[in-house]
């Protein structure tokens, strides 16, 4: 069975143990839960594809706690990495890098990269640390389930599958890390995150964007395979209404009703001060605080899932900048093409 742990001395030096014997420990980051292994131990990391439920082609995310701990990882580093170190690292951006022969296949499906990050939470750093080895970590959830913010979400997806769980209580970010490209001719952001294009922008000014219908529809799959958009899905199909907040909370009640009318049990994703109500609600943030729909907008889709809803219509909040992106870019992922534009 999967025991539960704090995250005091003593919790970090049994986890700390278990990843070094080649055990499965979720542990909290800044962005997300992520599932702990051993990079370097291949029979370790086949166990996690095994427990997720995850595909053997979606490459994992390498955590180290220094730039030094991932130099032996790497066949080669780029100019740009000292610098994006510097500014981003430890944080929510993932580098993907040319590997060296250390990092096993499994790791990396094959590819010759490797994705490489030093998150900031101080739990996770303290586990690399005292385990002294590389952590390869997806996201401690079941495949195609909404990331874990939280050990409860790990716990309801992986009990009994994974050997132990660090709980560091909710994390802050919410969404998963910006993956950053660092393979091609223009830096590509694979993955919208908290460090945004912006925020790149400054460091690396080429820095691009990469093509989302392309991603999205499977024609790019060696880019990046868990960008496919089946991921982050809740189990109720879920509809997402975009475009200016008053007209879409207007649509999105219209349809509401019409779903109720039909026998539908209807759940709603709305924003804290959406004239909505009637329906089984879950309120996600506000307009003027996408930081903090961003951190709860996983746990949101879990509860919502669990109420039992046979369709769930949810808003969309304003994509032009900062982490809005990320937050759209989740929402249409749990969507998978079911976009409504309401235009005015
Ligand atoms: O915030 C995060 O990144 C969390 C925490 C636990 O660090 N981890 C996470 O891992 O979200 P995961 O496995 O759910 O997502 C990793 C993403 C996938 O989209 C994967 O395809 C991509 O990174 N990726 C990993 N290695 C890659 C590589 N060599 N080239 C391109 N994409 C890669
Ligand atoms: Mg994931």
């Amino acid at each position: 069975m999967t025991d539960v742990v704090q995250p005091d001395a003593a919790g970090i030096q049994r986890a700390a143990g278990v990843l070094r014997a080649g055990g499965l420990v979720a542990f909290p980051t800044e962005t997300v839960y992520g599932l702990g292994v051993h990079a370097l131990d291949r029979e370790a990391v086949r166990r996690l594809f095994l427990a997720k439920g995850r595909p053997a082609n979606d490459p994992l995310i390498v955590h180290v706690a220094t730039l030094d701990g991932a130099a032996s990882l790497l066949a080669s580093r780029p100019g740009s990495v000292a610098a994006l170190a510097g500014r981003f690292w430890p944080g929510p951006l993932t580098l993907v890098l040319p590997k060296s022969r250390l990092v096993p296949d499994e790791v990396t499906a094959g590819l010759a990269s490797v994705a490489i990050r030093i998150p900031a939470h101080p739990v996770a750093l303290a586990l690399i640390e005292a385990a002294g080895i590389p952590i390869a970590a997806p996201s401690a959830n079941l495949f195609s389930r909404p990331s874990p913010t939280r050990a409860a979400h790990v716990l309801a997806d992986l009990d009994g599958r994974i050997d132990l769980v660090v709980d560091g209580g909710d994390t802050s970010v919410g969404v998963e890390s910006t993956v950053l490209d660092l393979t091609r001719d223009i830096p590509t952001v694979l993955r919208p995150g908290a460090v945004t294009l912006e925020m790149l922008g400054a460091v690396l000014p080429h820095v691009r964007m990469r093509d989302a219908s392309h991603t999205a529809s499977g024609a790019e799959p060696m880019a990046s395979p868990g960008l496919l958009s089946r991921h982050y899905s809740p189990r109720a199909p879920l509809t997402l209404y975009e475009g200016h907040a008053a007209a879409v909370v207007a649509r999105l009640a219209a349809d509401a009703r019409d779903a109720a009318h039909q026998g539908q049990r209807v759940g709603i994703l709305a924003a804290d001060d959406d004239p909505v109500d009637g329906f089984t609600i879950v309120r996600v943030g506000s307009d003027g605080d996408l930081p903090g729909v961003a951190a709860r907008l996983y746990a949101a889709l879990r509860e919502i899932d669990a109420a039992g809803t046979d369709v769930i219509l949810a808003r969309g909040y304003p994509a032009d900048t900062g982490i809005g992106i990320a937050i759209q870019d989740r929402l249409r992922r749990a969507a998978a093409g079911r976009i409504v534009h309401v235009d005015s």
